[in-house]
């Protein structure tokens, strides 16, 4: 088994974000109440609920980040007047209270016959007419600093990406995430480095955002070292490392690993973050055979391709995160082949490739 000996350390991040921690629920309770609970939605998922008891105000239950979901959010709060969104929970919740209440959608899903989120698509428009507070309860592709909703309907995933989506406040929930088992901190840091990483090898990507997005990936090989040395994960560091993923995010492309993420995930071999954290290894093996830029990554934190690879290997093999077996349908590799995130990655990707990376016979 590999070792992680040779990662480099850096510096506690905890300072930077520390305004913001909610240490525990009376206090999170505190920080929701300064707000008017009349003109307050509060939208929440299930692993959320305990949060909210004794708070009064509206309250809505996110179940899924769909159209249809919307279209019924929209529909109950038809009526109300409201000036301030809490999004409690991860991406889900985030993605539905920016597609609800920071573009026109109130405006226009109503109007003539509703179509489908295709029809629509090109009349959604950015729209401010609230704050949102946003709450994220797990790491990983750092909703909560990014202008970028994704929404399903019944025949794609749609992103958005609209200026209005970037939070008004972040708070951050300690009692959410001393819920958190081990596996799925690591399993949701692997979402935040493969965002991280991807946006360093981004074509498209600003050269400041390169920048952050290398400092954020050093950091988060940092935080697996110092873990698998021994240390308890520090969750500020870990979320302040997700937020930063999410910010630059924003403003570069991802790859070949989230290609296939987005397609495995929608033929049931594993949820998003799981699936970045069996193909991060493969991919970025692949990546390096022909991008020196995958090689400049790795040398920043002083390790070969082979020593870096190693020290992913271990991560997983420690947290028994093992690839699915992809059986099909034979067109899968196609699909990642044709998914507009394996278009932006940073080496032409070919499908028999794919077929490799998958392990299809
Ligand atoms: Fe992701």
């Amino acid at each position: 088994m590999a070792s992680v000996s040779s990662l480099k350390s850096s510096n506690n991040l905890v300072p930077l974000f520390s305004s913001s921690w909610i240490k525990d629920v009376d206090c999170f309770k505190k920080s929701v109440l300064k707000y008017d609970t009349n003109s307050t939605l509060i939208l929440y998922s299930s692993s959320t609920e305990f949060l909210l008891s004794d708070i009064s105000g509206i309250k809505i239950k996110v179940k899924e980040p769909t159209f249809l979901e919307c279209k019924s959010i929209i529909k109950q709060t038809e009526s109300m007047t409201i000036d301030t969104i809490v999004a409690i929970g991860g991406g889900k919740v985030l993605d539905v209270a920016k597609f609800c209440f920071f573009t026109n959608l109130r405006d226009v899903v109503f109007s003539d016959s509703i179509g489908s989120l295709s029809e629509l698509k090109q009349t959604i428009e950015s729209k401010k007419t609230a704050q949102l507070i946003a709450c994220p309860s797990l790491p990983g592709a750092g909703s909560e600093s990014s202008k970028v909703a994704v929404i399903s309907d019944i025949d794609s995933k749609y992103p958005f990406v609209f200026d209005s989506f970037f939070s008004d406040e972040i708070l951050y929930i300690a009692p959410l995430y001393g819920q958190l088992k081990n596996r799925q901190i690591v399993i949701g840091l692997f979402d935040v480095l493969s965002h991280l990483m991807e946006g360093v090898l981004s074509p498209i990507a600003p050269f400041i955002m390169k920048q952050y997005a290398k400092m954020g990936f050093q950091m988060v090989m940092d935080i697996f070292k110092r873990h698998m040395q021994g240390e308890s994960f520090n969750f500020q560091d870990i979320m302040v490392m997700s937020s930063l993923a999410g910010y630059t995010q924003s403003f570069t492309s991802v790859g070949l690993l989230h290609g296939i993420s987005h397609v495995l995930e929608s033929h049931g071999y594993g949820d998003h973050a799981f699936l970045n954290a069996c193909y991060f290894e493969p991919v970025m093996k692949y990546n390096s055979e022909k991008s020196p830029k995958v090689q400049g990554l790795v040398s920043a934190l002083d390790q070969t391709v082979d020593e870096f690879l190693g020290n992913i290997r271990c991560i997983t093999e420690r947290f028994k995160i093992e690839k699915p077996v992809v059986n099909g349908p034979d067109d899968i590799s196609l699909l990642i082949a044709k998914d507009m995130c394996t278009r932006t990655n940073v080496r032409l990707v070919r499908q028999p490739d794919i077929k490799n990376i998958l392990e299809i016979r």
